[in-house]
């Protein structure tokens, strides 16, 4: 699947206006640029934080039975930069081996809380061969943020990024 012209919306916010096309262009472009792949997931964090509903944004990546931030995008540093497999919503799209949505993260038990402001959260497992290697964790200050085309547009993301890394 191609990113540009797949997703077709535009949204606004404080950040501006902008469409998920033009975000996907941009990171098609870095994730295949050979750069380093800490340059990259920097790249995607902050570019991803474009859309104006992302508050933060970061890259873990599984290391045994733990996931380790390696990169981040968003107002302050989380509490959680290692997180067991068995835990959080982070934990469980790794366990799941797929897309957890949380639209109210308040009402869901597996939630390990890290901003106050936090609302609603999004993890996206990458696979390589069928095997979680890294995942994508947005949360929103917005209740029930992620739409289908999130959900479709972030998976591209990770599945671009599991190519490289
Ligand atoms: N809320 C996540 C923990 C990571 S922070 O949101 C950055 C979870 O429940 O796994």
């Amino acid at each position: 699947m191609k990113g540009v012209g797949k997703f077709g919306e535009v949204m606004a916010g404080e950040k501006g206006k902008g469409s998920y096309d033009d975000v996907a262009a941009r990171l098609e472009k870095i994730i295949r640029s050979g750069s380093q792949k800490k340059a990259i997931t920097d790249f995607v964090c902050r570019e991803l934080r474009k859309i104006p509903h992302y508050t933060w944004v970061g890259i873990y990546t599984v290391d045994g039975q733990d996931l380790v931030l390696a990169s981040w995008s968003g107002p302050s540093a989380t509490q959680h930069p290692r997180i067991q497999v068995g835990q959080g919503i982070c934990g469980a799209a790794i366990t799941e081996k797929a897309t957890v949505i949380v639209s109210d993260v308040n009402s869901d038990p597996r939630y390990l809380p890290c901003f106050i402001n936090t609302r609603s959260e999004i993890v996206v497992p990458l696979l390589k061969d069928g095997v979680p290697v890294a995942e994508i964790d947005i949360d929103s200050d917005q209740l029930a943020a992620f739409t289908p085309t999130d959900k479709t547009f972030v998976e591209w993301v990770a599945q671009e990024l599991a190519s490289v890394l």
